[in-house]
């Protein structure tokens, strides 16, 4: 066995063996972690914006790269035939995890804003007409407002928005009173990235079927936290991106049930999402293939495929429950810095947690926090529309993986009172 082969197969084994969350174990797959940065040692409170990769998903992709390198679906070749069945397993793997019915409801895509792009100018295109509305929420990410916005001056649908309160959870009552007759879509985040609010999805699907309006839900917050099942979830479409679930970046999924994506038109023209092409007429592969125009990003749906495998063997109410821990021991951590508001309080919530410092701005604190080696996101978070409902143009925001520590915050905690020094 090579050693490439060993450290893939050997170190999720491992972890699944133990009974308790050993984090410094886990910590010890993602090599980025054993960083120093400006001589400090990496404190990555950043995961909602990327996650770090394990060894194991570094490994499959380098194995492909060395070993299995060819085109999918175009040659007769070994390593063609090679490379196509790594790529069909990797589909396999995300039905498994997203728990699809088929393995022809998952789309390979380039990401969640490329999966909701897909549904707003196929699935949109054909159903929403003039007078028809969208119903978002209002603490979606740009990219689950902007292609419905597109979609709505296209056809002269009408978008509109739930309310949330000021802990940022979803008005349920406001949301039944907005879906109706002309509601065709809705479309929410099952996790916000701002706000680490999680949806109640199964109840917003409830109550969007009974008026036969459809469901796309954006999954990319909860994918690496939550143990998903769009069938118990009865979603209709679900969207999650590789690269927030310790995969890499330029794959993700959208999940379509079969009924509706053998329906859709296609999204792009090219080679693979074709049966047959002549200058007259062309007929068109059916789902997922359709949907898959051109050479697909087979590396990186690897990539993903062992990310799925990482967090198989971690075990997702293992991790699950050690956020919660970290996440309520950050909570509590910043409620006691002077001066900190929290935004984003919601009793169901995961480990984002995103606050402003009384007279600092967020620049100036992820820049300090830089400093000291701690990594966080600062700004609008591509959810300006939310920012303003709390007021706010900006906010730092430390957000948890499967790697978060308590120590991760203390050392937060800390960097914060170096920001408030600084400014007194
Ligand atoms: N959507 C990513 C974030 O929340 C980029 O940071």
């Amino acid at each position: 066995m090579s050693k490439l082969e060993s450290s893939f197969q050997v170190l999720p084994k491992r972890l699944e063996a133990r009974a308790d969350y050993d984090v410094e174990r886990v910590r010890q797959a993602f090599p980025i972690l054993a960083e120093s940065i400006y001589g400090k040692p990496l404190i990555y409170l950043d995961s909602a914006a990327t996650s770090q990769k394990p060894q194991v998903v570094i490994d499959a992709m380098s194995r492909f790269f060395l070993k299995e390198n060819a085109n999918v679906h175009r040659g007769v070749h070994y390593l063609s035939v090679r490379a196509t069945e790594a790529y069909d397993q990797a589909r396999a793997k995300v039905q498994g995890f997203l728990n699809a019915e088929h393995v022809e409801d998952i789309v390979f895509v380039r990401g969640t804003t490329e999966a909701v792009n897909l549904v707003a100018q196929t699935y949109g295109k054909v159903h929403v007409q003039a007078g028809d509305e969208v119903l978002i929420s209002a603490m979606e990410h740009h990219s689950n407002i902007v292609p419905w916005q597109m979609l709505c001056e296209q056809t002269g649908a009408r978008l509109r928005v739930a309310p949330i309160n000021d802990a940022g959870e979803l008005q349920l009552a406001e949301l039944e009173r907005l879906i109706g007759p002309r509601t065709k879509l809705v479309a929410v985040a099952h996790v916000s990235n701002v706000l680490g609010t999680v949806n109640p999805i199964q109840r917003i699907v409830q109550l969007a079927h009974a008026w036969g309006a459809r469901v796309l839900v954006d999954g990319a917050q909860a994918a690496p936290h939550l143990q998903v099942d769009v069938q118990a979830l009865d979603c209709d479409f679900y969207a999650l991106s590789g690269h927030k679930m310790y995969g890499p970046t330029g794959i993700g999924v959208l999940y379509g049930r079969r009924e509706l994506l053998e329906a859709m038109p296609p999204y792009q023209g090219g080679g693979d999402m074709i049966l047959s092409v002549s200058f007259e007429k062309t007929l068109y592969n059916k789902p997922p293939y359709r949907f898959e125009a051109g050479t697909p990003n087979m590396v990186g749906a690897i990539g993903l495929g062992a990310a799925i495998d990482f967090l198989a063997a971690l075990g997702p109410k293992a991790i699950a429950a050690h956020e919660q821990g970290v996440l309520a021991y950050g909570q509590r951590a910043l409620a006691a810095v002077p001066g900190l508001r929290l935004i984003g309080t919601a009793a169901d919530k995961v480990g984002v947690l995103a606050f402003v410092l009384d007279g600092i701005h967020p620049h100036d604190i992820g820049t300090i926090l830089d400093r000291e080696g701690i990594a966080i996101r600062t700004g609008h978070h591509c959810a300006q529309p939310l920012l303003q409902r709390f007021g706010l143009a900006a906010t730092a925001r430390a957000s948890l993986g499967c790697y978060s520590r308590e120590q991760d915050i203390d050392a937060l905690v800390a960097g914060l009172a170096k920001v408030q020094e600084l400014f007194r």
